[in-house]
């Protein structure tokens, strides 16, 4: 199946499958970015275990990022932090405890059974300082200038206006205030076959920016700095079934498949807004 062509048609078939991810969660089944299975090296170890025991295990279950950004995010007590895309909470509630109560972390997700998640999550953390909104990235419902760092851990790649994400991120953070978001990118073209498949789409593969292209749309969104630092590299077969459908799979020819190793990056990708 074609990737959908207006970013309404995107959201519906993102809001489907996290929702399906969520409940998975939900019964202790550890799902992973689009796949479903749980020995995905894209999700896989992303926490060290002196970070996770604070949060609650239903929590670490519910992880479906590609990177740890609240561990080199470099958040300090008292920070706002906005975290785009929040599934199950994780990153949420590791900020919280990093910006202590005098600081504040809000998580952003459409999908209604992940924000119930995340605030059964929230609850069995007894985190204060923390709301998960609902709502689109493409249209942050948050106040101009009100946000110190913005994370986001493999949200950006799903959204079907990319531009309106950057834009808006800009928009909610302060002057001097920071973008430091992990997410899956490319180097180099993707075959058409996975480009075009929908279940690599919501596996968080086929809508990655490429990084030249990722670093072009934050500077003509306004942002400084920016930068992106690869955090891991995958083969075709790291890749396993979140690289498309097993269709899209049959349509590579074995130079495809060979070309495809290292191209799909996790990428962690810092840059500022002017102060
Ligand atoms: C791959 S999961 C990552 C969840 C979380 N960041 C983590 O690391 O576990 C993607 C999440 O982004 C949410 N999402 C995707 N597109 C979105 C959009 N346009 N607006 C708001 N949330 C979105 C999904 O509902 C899902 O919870």
């Amino acid at each position: 199946m074609n990737t959908p062509s207006t970013l309404d048609d995107v959201r519906d078939i993102v809001r489907r499958k996290y929702g399906e991810l969520a409940l998975l969660a939900t019964q202790q089944r550890k799902p992973c970015c689009g796949t479903g299975s749980g020995d995905d090296r894209i999700t896989r170890d992303l926490y060290a275990p002196d970070q996770t025991g604070d949060v609650p295990e239903s929590a670490l279950l519910a992880s479906l990022g590609c990177g740890n950004p609240t561990a080199l995010a470099e958040l300090k007590p008292g920070d706002t932090v906005l975290d785009l895309g929040s599934g199950g909470g994780i990153d949420v509630l590791l900020s919280a405890k990093r910006v202590g109560p005098t600081g504040f972390a809000y998580g952003l997700d459409m999908t209604d059974e992940m924000l119930a998640l995340a605030e059964s999550n929230r609850q069995k953390a007894g985190a204060e300082n923390v709301k998960f909104l609902r709502g689109h990235i493409e249209e942050i419902p948050l106040p101009d200038a009100s946000v110190d760092v913005i994370i986001s851990n493999c949200v950006i790649n799903l959204s079907g206006d990319k531009d309106r994400v950057l834009r808006e991120a800009f928009r909610v953070l302060k002057p001097g205030g920071r973008f430091a978001v992990s997410d899956v990118v490319t180097e180099g073209d993707l075959p058409e076959a996975v480009r075009k498949d929908i279940e690599s789409y919501v596996g968080c593969v086929a809508g990655a920016l490429d990084k030249e292209d990722y670093l072009a749309r934050l500077s003509a969104a306004g942002f400084v700095d920016a930068s992106i630092e690869v955090t891991r590299r995958y083969t075709f077969s790291d890749l396993g079934e979140s690289c498309c459908s097993s269709q899209a799979m049959a349509a590579l020819t074995p130079e495809e498949r060979e070309r495809l190793d290292g191209r799909v990056q996790s990428g962690f990708i810092r840059a500022t807004k002017p102060a």
